[in-house]
């Protein structure tokens, strides 16, 4: 393990601090919690249950010591309302911002309320952390930033025109940390998250992600639909390495606040390769999927290849992810055969 994330995990325990995480009933946000829990932290937890779920909270509430529950003070709110935003942030060290309305086809649906919760939620989430004089400000940015540039690997310098309302929402998000930076000397960082996977993933819905949503048709015997020929490839991140990113990016030297940094492996997989390792995920659990996957169209707004460097969140914060994919699918699968059956 990273030596820094262990130090820095080490003088947590010793040192409890009060986080704000933002879509704490969620799969990234209950990921946060439970390390920090675990880390006896205390959490304040802000979440409306639009895509998020009580039965994550309960879970990470098995997971942990009555104790370390006991430093969890949960507000259902929605981050459009600036009140709510206020009252969960009074009194806290560092904010962890992840809620929002991800997916890509959820937006181009219903741009209006993905813009709504995104951008005006960003903002009043900002206004209340700036003006409770918070540590630390780090929020979930996008891959989806890089839109139709080509380069690969992706640099965080270089983005290209954005692809969805989605990407327009966590580009304008960087955009608001940055002004906020110079206008009132406001710091913050985000995290261009790749593609996370993970246990409390959601599988079911029209806008479920591919992992979550294909092990659970292949533990179901379903058809597993691939869009378009399958070379379509993407930097899986586990969220464990999520989650550590988070902690590091609070707890950041100067020098790499107002910054934005790539979170991922560094890694490239197809979806066929996608198809091939969960398969084989699945058999060491014992589960045999024997299927061949269906073919069906492109899907709109999706960019065809996705690769993070990762080497600015390594210089700046220490970022060392312990997982690639196959790892990550060992870890989540488990999970997966007990809860998506
Ligand atoms: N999962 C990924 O691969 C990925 C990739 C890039 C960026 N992100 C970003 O990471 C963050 C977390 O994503 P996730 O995958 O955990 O999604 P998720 O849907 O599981 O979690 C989002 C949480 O935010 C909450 N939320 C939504 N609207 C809200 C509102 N108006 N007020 C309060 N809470 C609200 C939801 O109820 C949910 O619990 C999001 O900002 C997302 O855009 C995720």
């Amino acid at each position: 393990m990273s030596t820094h994330y262990q130090e820095l995990m080490a003088s947590l325990r010793t040192k409890p601090r009060t986080w704000l995480v933002t879509g704490c009933a969620g799969f990234i946000g209950s990921n946060i919690l439970e390390t920090l829990l675990t880390l006896d932290q205390n959490v304040v937890g802000l979440d409306n249950f639009a895509t998020g779920h009580q039965y994550n909270l309960d879970e990470v509430r098995q997971t942990v010591s009555a104790e370390q529950w006991a430093r969890f003070t949960f507000h259902e709110g929605d981050i459009r309302d600036l009140d709510a935003c206020r009252k969960a942030t009074a009194g806290v060290d560092f904010v962890l911002h992840q809620a929002a309305l991800g997916s890509v086809p959820r937006s181009l649906s219903d741009p209006i309320t993905t813009n709504d919760v995104n951008v005006g939620g960003f903002l009043n989430m900002l206004v209340a952390a700036r003006d409770a004089k918070v540590q630390a400000f780090v929020y979930a940015a996008s891959s989806s930033t890089y839109g139709d540039h080509p380069d690969l690997p992706k640099v965080e310098d270089r983005i290209g025109r954005p692809l969805s309302p989605y990407a327009i929402t966590k580009y304008v998000n960087e955009l608001y940390a940055d002004v906020f930076a110079r206008a009132y000397d406001f710091g913050s960082i985000g995290l261009r998250y790749f593609n996370v996977f993970g246990k409390r993933q959601d599988p079911n819905g029209a806008y479920a992600a591919v992992i979550p949503k294909w092990v659970a048709a292949m533990i179901r015997g379903e058809d597993v639909v691939v869009n378009g020929d399958g070379e379509t490839s993407r930097d899986f991140c586990f969220v464990e390495n999520a989650v550590q990113a988070n902690l590091l990016a609070a707890l950041a030297q100067p020098e790499g606040v107002n910054q934005v940094y790539n979170v991922a492996y560094n890694a490239r997989t197809s979806l066929n390769e996608l198809f091939e390792y969960l398969a084989r995920a699945l058999a060491n659990n014992g589960i045999v999927y024997d299927k061949q996957p269906v073919h069906a169209d492109f899907r709109a707004g999706d960019v065809r290849h996705s690769q993070a460097d990762i080497s600015k969140a390594r210089r700046l914060l220490g970022y060392d992810p312990l997982h690639d994919i196959v790892q990550g699918l060992e870890v989540a699968m488990p999970w997966y055969t007990q809860f998506l059956r």
